[in-house]
C-alpha cells in the first residue's frame, strides 16, 4: 500500500469530531439531538411496583408486561398505569383479548369516553371508533396528528386495540411533542408561547359530510382556537400542539407567514429521534397521551385487512 493510501484509512479521529453539534448538510441538520439526554436518563431510572417496563424510543413509548387489562384492575394499578402513561407518553400491551365491552370498561377507568361524530363506531359500542381497512377502504391516517384537536375539549388519550392485523406493515408511529418543542431555538420557543392556532374538522372530515348537513355540523363543531404551546396538566411540561390534519392557521398572522410557520412546526413531528414505532400483533393495545404525542398509522399494507378499535378519553381544554 502506498503511504497516501495508508493515510486515507488511518484517520486518528472520527471525522465527526470536528463538526459542531447539529451541522447543516444539504438542508438537513445532522448530529446528536442533545436535548433528549435529560429525559432519556430520567426515564431510565424509573421503577414500577405493579408491572415491568421495556422502553421503546429514546423518550417515548414503553411496553408494559405483567398486567392483564382485560380484568377489573385495582385502583392502585390503574393509578400506576396513569403515571406510566404520563412518563412514557404511550404505553403498549401484548396479548390482551379485549372484548368491545372490556375495552370500553378499561378506557373508562381513565375518564369519560367521547363518541366520534364522523368515523363509524363498533355496532354494539358507539364509544369505540372502528378503523376497518381493506382493499376497498384505504388507510388515510398516515399523517402526523393529535386526535380531535378540532374539539373545544380534545381527548386526553386513546386506547387502540388491534382486532385484525395485516401479515406485515400497518405499524403505528408516535412522536414526542415535548421533545419537538424543546428542540426548537430559544427565540422560536419564545415567539410561539404567545400564539394561538385555529383547528377545524373540515380539513379532514369536510368532504364526507353531505352538503345538506354541513351548516348543522359547522354549528355543532365551530372552528376552535388552542394555544400553539399548551402546558400539560399532568406533567407541567410544554408541548407543541399543531398538526397537519386539523390545524388551519395561526391567529393574527398573514396567510403566507402562518403557512410558513406551521410548516416548520409540522415538520418537527418528522424528526425520527423524537419517535417510536409499534409493530402490531392481534390483541396488542396502544394507550397514548393525546397531548404529549402525535401519531401516524403507516398505510403500507393495502389491500390486506387491518381492523383496529379505539376508545378516546375526554380531556380538558388546552391551557397555556
Ligand atoms: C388513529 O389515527 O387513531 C388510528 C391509528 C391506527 O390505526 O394505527
Amino acid at each position: 500500500m502506498t503511504s497516501s493510501a495508508l493515510d486515507a484509512v488511518s484517520a486518528e479521529r472520527d471525522p465527526a469530531a470536528g463538526l459542531r453539534f447539529r451541522a447543516p448538510l444539504l438542508g438537513a441538520q445532522v448530529g446528536p439531538r442533545q436535548h433528549l439526554s435529560v429525559e432519556r436518563a430520567r426515564l431510565a431510572d424509573l421503577a414500577w411496583r405493579h408491572f415491568e417496563v421495556r422502553r421503546v424510543g429514546a423518550t417515548v413509548g414503553a411496553v408494559i408486561t405483567g398486567v392483564d387489562i382485560t380484568a377489573e384492575l385495582p385502583d392502585d394499578v390503574i393509578a400506576e398505569l396513569r403515571k406510566a402513561l404520563l412518563e412514557y407518553k404511550v404505553i403498549f400491551f401484548r396479548d390482551q383479548q379485549l372484548t368491545a365491552q372490556r375495552h370500553v370498561a378499561f378506557a373508562r377507568r381513565f375518564g369519560e369516553l367521547e363518541i366520534h361524530p364522523f368515523i363509524p363506531g363498533n355496532a354494539d359500542m358507539p364509544e369505540l371508533v372502528r378503523f376497518e381497512k381493506s382493499a376497498e377502504v384505504g388507510g388515510y391516517e398516515n399523517g402526523w396528528h393529535h386526535d380531535v384537536t378540532w374539539r373545544a375539549v380534545p381527548s386526553m388519550g386513546a386506547v387502540l386495540h388491534a382486532v385484525q392485523v395485516p401479515s406485515s406493515g400497518g405499524d403505528t408511529l408516535f412522536c414526542d411533542m415535548y421533545a419537538a418543542f424543546d428542540g426548537l431555538t430559544d427565540e422560536l420557543q419564545q415567539r410561539l408561547l404567545g400564539l394561538d392556532a385555529v383547528h377545524d374538522f373540515m380539513r379532514v372530515f369536510g368532504r364526507q359530510v353531505p352538503q345538506d348537513r354541513r351548516a348543522e355540523m359547522r354549528e355543532t363543531y365551530p372552528t376552535v382556537v388552542h394555544p400553539v404551546v399548551p402546558t400539560h396538566p399532568g406533567t407541567g411540561r410544554r408541548y407543541l400542539y399543531v398538526n397537519r390534519f386539523f390545524t388551519d392557521r395561526i391567529v393574527g398572522l398573514e396567510p403566507d407567514e402562518s403557512d410558513d410557520l406551521l410548516n416548520t412546526l409540522f415538520c418537527q413531528a418528522d424528526v425520527l429521534e423524537y419517535q417510536c414505532r409499534f409493530q402490531w400483533e392481534p390483541d396488542s393495545v396502544a394507550f397514548w397521551d393525546n397531548r404529549a404525542v402525535q401519531h401516524y398509522a403507516s398505510s403500507d399494507y393495502w389491500p390486506e385487512l387491518r381492523i383496529m378499535e379505539r376508545a378516546s378519553i375526554i380531556g380538558t381544554r388546552p391551557q397555556r
